[in-house]
């Protein structure tokens, strides 16, 4: 999500100024055929063919088409915002006046696509279910009276839409013969999960005084989660969902403790303190003044079981409590799980997860408990490309009842905190990881930290190399081996702002790696308005680049999609037979899928004409 979250309302306009759009000149592309070899639209020649068998021609971002892919590739709307996800009892469409009612819009897909997995069905790569977060609300486009909300005003009936319309849905999506994309609906498959949904506490935190409320007084079912940010598949078949920017939904206590502060919580008027989403005034839980601790059931990485859409989602605190961003699974030598994890804010860390036990055969049923049992650590970069997983357990080093914590519940609960103890490495806001199967190497995006160096604030080290950072970049670390080994080795796999070869990039975030091996690399970025039209980092827009990550001398990107205006990619996830791939577009201008409407995030598929393997 771009940060702060954007209220704009859809009726202001957020397209991009004229002259952007009149300063693309007929010469555009022959001025650009130098700097970027692959960026001209039309080019007769074959593009040259990188590893991996990518051989897509470029998408120019000087395209003008709202959503551009390569020739030879058509993406459609999959499922918008407000689209009925196929429930048995009802299938309410999408009223473009945004007149739909709380009930209404918890049967329809959520606002603001986001973190994405495909789950086959029957082993199928063209009918299986596709569960998607929704990261959060644009109040301003979500509710039909915008004028309603002045001052931090709320109805009931919009707090219950609101949250009706964060959380996650699962829809069940097919292939025809001729290979075109619908959802099934109505599908017994089919869910929405929201910010109301009854879940539970697994794990060290769970039962904890910490997270006792009144209205749970055994600290083991919360309702709901929301700000679910990125997000994968487990390869036991679940779905892991990263509640990511919780903090913006609570009205903060009066006086502020330590972890408050560590939160950046602010006290004060409701304008100045960050509380946003107003839920606090109709439903109380959200109002830390009376339920203080309703502010640690959240921050959590929560596990769905897809298939059955009766399943009780599970939080999962023992993979501890952050702003969490990815939740890439990987299978450590002996055959455990190695889950990592990012936090996406400025200065914070990088997580890994190793649980205690293998993962068994069996599915989602055999593995119910495997991920609140393990070990988790955070990671310290050290300079000459060596680093190590610093166990985030309690008794170990820093992490006593005479420092603080008094058992593990309060070093997952405190996480940063406990990571600050250790002398974690802060990093340049770490958002998606991926874990290449094929090669053990695992990645992350840092998109990017305009602080770095700031008076007051770190500088560079050797994992952040700039200061300040305002394109990103990012890492990769390998484990000799053994993906839960406590020593790796790590470099800086591509530098953002045009230092990597290829097509250039401005704050990655999205990130995958598909069952070939390449890897597809999202971006969120504001457009480098310090760039002009003609120069190679004029990035208006946001896109989805793939590259081969293995390539003898480094990445080569080359893009493949040129996202609307406004809207940030994310989600990315490719079929497993490589023929299909499914992204969200996140937050798009006015107009965008509906010429003339107001905005919907929407994820969209995109498959090759002749049915062809995608990106080569
Ligand atoms: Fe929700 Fe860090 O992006
Ligand atoms: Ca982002
Ligand atoms: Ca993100």
């Amino acid at each position: 999500m771009p940060n702060p979250p954007r209220l704009e309302p859809w009726l202001a306009s957020r397209a991009l100024p004229i002259t952007r759009r009149q300063s693309l000149g007929a010469g555009l592309a022959t001025l650009l055929a130098g700097a970027m070899p692959w960026s001209v639209a039309g080019a007769a020649t074959t593009p040259a063919l990188l590893g991996r068998g990518i051989g897509f021609r470029s998408v120019p971002m000087t395209v003008t088409e709202p959503l551009a892919v390569p020739p030879g590739y058509t993406a459609r709307v999959l499922c918008a915002w407000g689209d009925p996800v196929g429930l048995a009892q009802a299938q309410p469409m999408w009223r473009p006046d945004a007149g739909n009612t709380a009930a209404e819009q918890a049967q329809q897909a959520g606002m603001h696509h986001d973190g994405m997995a495909y789950f086959p069905l029957a082993g199928s790569a063209r009918h299986g279910l596709l569960a998607l977060n929704h990261e959060y609300t644009d109040e301003r486009v979500l509710h039909a009276d915008a004028a309603s909300l002045a001052g931090g005003a709320r109805t009931a009936e919009q707090v219950a839409k609101s949250m009706a319309a964060h959380g996650v849905s699962v829809v069940e999506v097919q292939a025809d013969a001729a290979g075109r994309w619908s959802v099934v609906r109505p599908s017994r498959h089919a869910r929405r999960i929201t910010a109301a949904t009854p879940m539970r506490l697994a794990g060290p935190a769970a039962g904890h005084a910490l997270l006792k409320t009144a209205a749970d007084p055994e600290a083991r079912r919360v309702l709901g989660t929301f700000a679910n940010c990125a997000a994968n598949a487990t390869p036991w078949g679940t779905y892991l969902t990263c509640e990511e920017n919780f903090q913006g939904y609570f009205e903060p206590p009066t006086a502020l403790d330590d972890h408050h502060r560590r939160w950046s919580l602010r006290s004060g008027g409701s304008a100045s303190n960050g509380n946003w989403a107003r839920w606090h005034l109709h439903d109380e839980r959200f109002d830390l003044r009376r339920h203080p601790n309703e502010f640690h059931r959240f921050g959590w990485v929560v596990e769905i079981d897809p298939h059955d859409p009766t399943s009780t989602p599970v939080k999962r605190t023992a993979l501890g409590r952050a702003v969490h961003e990815g939740a890439a699974v990987g299978v450590s030598k002996d055959g455990r799980a190695v889950v990592f994890m990012g936090e996406d804010a400025r200065f914070e860390s990088i997580f890994r997860f190793v649980s205690r036990d293998p993962i068994r055969p069996g599915g989602a049923a055999a593995n119910r408990d495997l991920l609140d049992h393990g070990t988790l650590s955070v990671a310290r970069f050290d300079a000459g490309g060596r680093g190590r997983w610093l166990p985030l357990v309690h008794g170990q080093g820093p992490l006593t009842a005479d420092r603080g914590f008094a058992d593990q519940a309060e070093v997952v609960v405190r996480t940063r905190e406990a990571a600050d103890a250790l002398g974690a490495t802060q990093m340049d806001r770490p958002e998606w990881t991926a874990v290449d199967a094929a090669t053990g190497e695992v990645y992350v995006t840092l998109t990017n930290n305009s602080a770095r160096g700031r008076p007051g604030q770190p500088g560079a080290d050797a994992a952040n190399p700039r200061a300040p950072n305002p394109t990103g970049h990012l890492l990769r670390w390998r484990h000799g081996g053994d993906l839960a080994a406590e020593a790796f080795a790590w470099d800086v796999f591509a530098l953002g702002g045009g230092e990597t070869p290829g097509d250039a990039f401005s704050s990655p975030d999205g990130l995958t790696i598909d069952a070939r091996g390449v890897m597809w690399i999202a971006t969120d970025a504001t457009p480098m308005t310090q760039a002009a039209p003609g120069d190679r980092l004029w990035l208006p827009r946001n896109q989805l680049l793939a590259c081969d990550p293995t390539a003898p001398g480094g990445p080569q990107m080359r893009r493949f999609l040129v996202a609307p205006e406004g809207s940030e990619v994310t989600g990315p996830v490719v079929a497993p037979d490589c023929r299909t791939l499914f992204v969200n577009l996140q937050h798009p201008d006015a107009g965008w899928p509906e010429a003339g409407q107001r905005p919907r995030s929407a994820t969209v598929v995109i498959t090759r004409d002749d049915g062809g393997l995608i990106g080569t």
